[in-house]
């Protein structure tokens, strides 16, 4: 298996250029499931998730061709199939986000048990709930989980999500779009990525209000076209080179970004000592000027600090002075990396969703395994200010999710290096 070998980098230096979010293209390119004519996706991040994504749209009888570097082509004139093949889905949790699509234009949709990173039990009972709530009878196989809408269709509704999630509401609107009447979605997730997709559905012809708000209106239409659509930046991995900044005690210019979508991380870095300059669609993010103090940090729904930066953050942590506090709300079991993090010399105690973090840590390079996606972030950019080299395995994880990582990273002076066993 291959693994990735982080050599102590020094303050990371230079300039960025963020991709195309990952939790954004999956379900736009879900979403080009719904029009019989073809959708083009521009500044698709090449990652291993789209690159599944990509087969498992081809899987159902979309013609998925990229037309050149980062823009894709996906035409689905006829759904040839409405069960996603188990083997594919089984390695995404996003690949769920099918059914949403599949339900909303063929009245059917089947899906075997998503899988995805090992954060928490991850279930998917709030897209269902919301799937029945447009009439959607779900029967749950062993195997599989199948919604079949009623003889009039699917049907507009209230729905009240138990908690925002960011699938489930992305689902429910994908299913909606063709429902007959008006549907709302409300405790609805506010995430970018909503709004994004909410965008291109529109473009589309749907006729959705509200996305990025806590409460979404859909008003059923009977037919929608092609569209194009630019992917927004990826918020996380904007935060993961601030991150590096700060971590490494560097300075980066980060370029194409959204600074609105990283305002927890920008405020809570600040708190810390960082010192970041915000421009309209760049930052420049400076750890050099220190000193770096302690930070309380609690994970919620957008617009609050995001779960997935909790990792990354939680590396630099270990580094400031003084006791930090970490709090972990939206997943229940995402505090894997925090065994790896201490196998480096982190202090890092845990009880029930909170962690302490103690700081000053001299940290060292150590055998470490990447637990999830984000995990995996962390845990490289720990590797790059412990003495010696950090050998990080399970490394699928990070190529899940991001794009370049290596020569990004290069470029600013941080050396990761692939081996292949
Ligand atoms: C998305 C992101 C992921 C991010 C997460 C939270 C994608 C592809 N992934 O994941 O990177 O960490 O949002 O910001 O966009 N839940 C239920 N029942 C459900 C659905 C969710 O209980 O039916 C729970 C989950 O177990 C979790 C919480 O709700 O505890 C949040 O999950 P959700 O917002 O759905 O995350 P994802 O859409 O899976």
């Amino acid at each position: 298996m291959a693994k990735y070998i982080v050599e102590k980098s020094g303050p990371l230096r230079g300039e960025v250029s963020i991709s195309g979010s990952k939790n954004s293209v999956l379900p736009l390119m879900a979403a080009a499931l719904l029009p019989e004519d073809e959708c083009i996706i521009r500044s698709v991040p090449e990652l291993r998730d789209v690159a599944l994504m990509k087969e498992i749209l081809a899987s159902l009888g979309s013609e998925v061709t990229e037309i050149e570097e980062g823009t894709l082509s996906i035409h689905t004139e006829n759904i040839t199939s409405t069960q996603a093949d188990f083997n594919l889905v089984n390695k995404m949790r996003a690949s769920i986000l099918v059914m949403g699509a599949l339900l909303g234009r063929k009245g059917i949709a089947r899906i075997p048990r998503p899988g995805g990173c090992a954060i928490g039990k991850r279930p998917i009972d709030l897209h269902l709930k919301g799937f029945q709530a447009l009439g959607a009878i779900i029967s749950e196989k062993e195997e599989y989980i199948e919604a079949v809408a009623g003889p009039q269709g699917l049907i507009g509704e209230n729905i009240y999500l138990d908690f925002p999630s960011v699938g489930a509401t992305e689902n429910i609107m994908m299913a909606a779009v063709f429902a007959s009447g008006t549907t709302y979605i409300e405790n609805a997730a506010e995430e970018p990525e909503i709004v994004d997709l909410a965008n291109f559905l529109n473009k589309m012809g749907a006729k959705i209000r509200g996305a990025g708000t806590d409460t979404i209106k859909i008003e059923g239409v009977t037919k929608l076209h092609g569209a194009r659509h630019t992917v927004i930046p990826d918020r996380i991995e904007t935060a993961t080179f601030m991150l590096a900044a700060a971590i490494t005690r560097g300075a980066i210019a980060i370029n194409n970004c959204i600074p609105d979508h990283v305002k927890p991380v920008i405020a809570k870095l600040r708190e810390c000592g960082v010192r970041i300059e915000v421009h309209e669609d760049s930052m420049i993010v400076r750890g050099d000027l220190g000193p770096h103090n302690a930070a309380n940090i609690k994970t919620l729904p957008y617009p609050g600090f995001p779960t997935d930066v909790q990792s990354p953050f939680m590396a630099y942590l270990t580094t400031v002075e003084g006791q930090s506090e970490v709090i972990e709300t939206v997943f229940e079991n995402r505090f894997m990396h925090v065994t790896q993090l201490d196998k480096m010399g982190a202090m890092i105690d845990i009880s029930g969703n909170k962690a302490i973090i103690r700081g000053n840590s001299h940290l060292r390079g150590s055998q470490v395994m990447a637990t999830d996606l984000r995990a995996g972030a962390a845990l490289v950019l720990a590797g790059f200010v412990a003495d010696g080299e950090t050998e990080v395995s399970e490394i699928y994880h990070i190529e899940r999710g991001y794009e370049h990582f290596i020569e990004k990273f290069a470029k600013l002076g941080g050396t990761i290096r692939k081996v292949d066993n």
